[in-house]
């Protein structure tokens, strides 16, 4: 089971990144990250994996002239590792219809949203400006669209009347850290079963 290749994509500070990382090393994921990719040159998360001695590639999106050689530059790299599973964590862009294709069923994203409601950028700002009492993440596999694929697992937490986005980001980020992990180790240990839209969880208590 240790054996489980995860590949991270991700754009900036990368704590989601950090969490998988620390619980891949505690043995509460049973997998370890194989390679990080970013496309943004100098991203904390890319030091973020260099520390854990975790490989890494910066893509530059601007070399490529168009979108689809960028995707097909990005497969390829993901390729080469054979990641039985890849993880986005704050990656700023959609993924290509190539690699959602490869990787079928095998991509998780985490929003910091209760989905369907406020997919896309500032889905913390959206929350306020709406006027939502609760909002909270979710974790869910990735399709073509946007935040649209299959609920994996959501967490909840109260909107507080002195929020700002960033009290509220705060409070979410620390759910995420403890429900993207949990996701993983849920897929590595076949716990997961989907139905069309509906992801059954195989354990008690979750
Ligand atoms: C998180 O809020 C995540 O839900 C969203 O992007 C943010 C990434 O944060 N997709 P970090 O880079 O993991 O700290």
């Amino acid at each position: 089971m240790a054996d489980q290749r995860i590949a991270v994509l991700a754009s900036g500070r990368g704590t989601n990144l950090q969490s998988l990382l620390d619980r891949t090393s505690d043995g509460s994921i049973p997998g370890k990250v194989v390679l990080v990719v970013s496309d943004v040159q100098g991203a904390n998360a890319l030091e973020r994996a260099e520390k854990s001695d975790v490989e890494t590639r910066f893509l530059d999106y601007a070399v490529f002239s168009r979108k689809s050689d960028y995707e097909q530059a990005l497969l390829e790299v993901l390729e080469e590792k054979q990641p039985d599973l890849i993880c986005l964590a704050g990656y700023m862009r959609i993924l290509g219809s190539a690699i959602v294709k490869r990787f079928e069923g095998r991509i998780m994203n985490i929003h910091p949203s209760l989905l369907p409601a406020f997919p896309g950028l500032e889905a913390q700002r959206q929350a306020l400006e709406y006027g939502v009492k609760v909002t909270g993440c979710t974790v869910h596999f990735v399709d073509a669209g946007m935040d649209t694929g299959p609920i994996i697992l959501q967490r909840s937490c109260p909107v507080l009347d002195e929020d700002t986005p960033e009290t509220l980001a705060a409070r979410i980020l620390e759910i995420e850290h403890r429900l993207y992990p949990l996701a993983v180790r849920l897929f590595f240990e076949n716990k997961l079963e989907s139905r069309g839209r509906r992801v059954y969880i195989k354990e008690d208590g979750i």
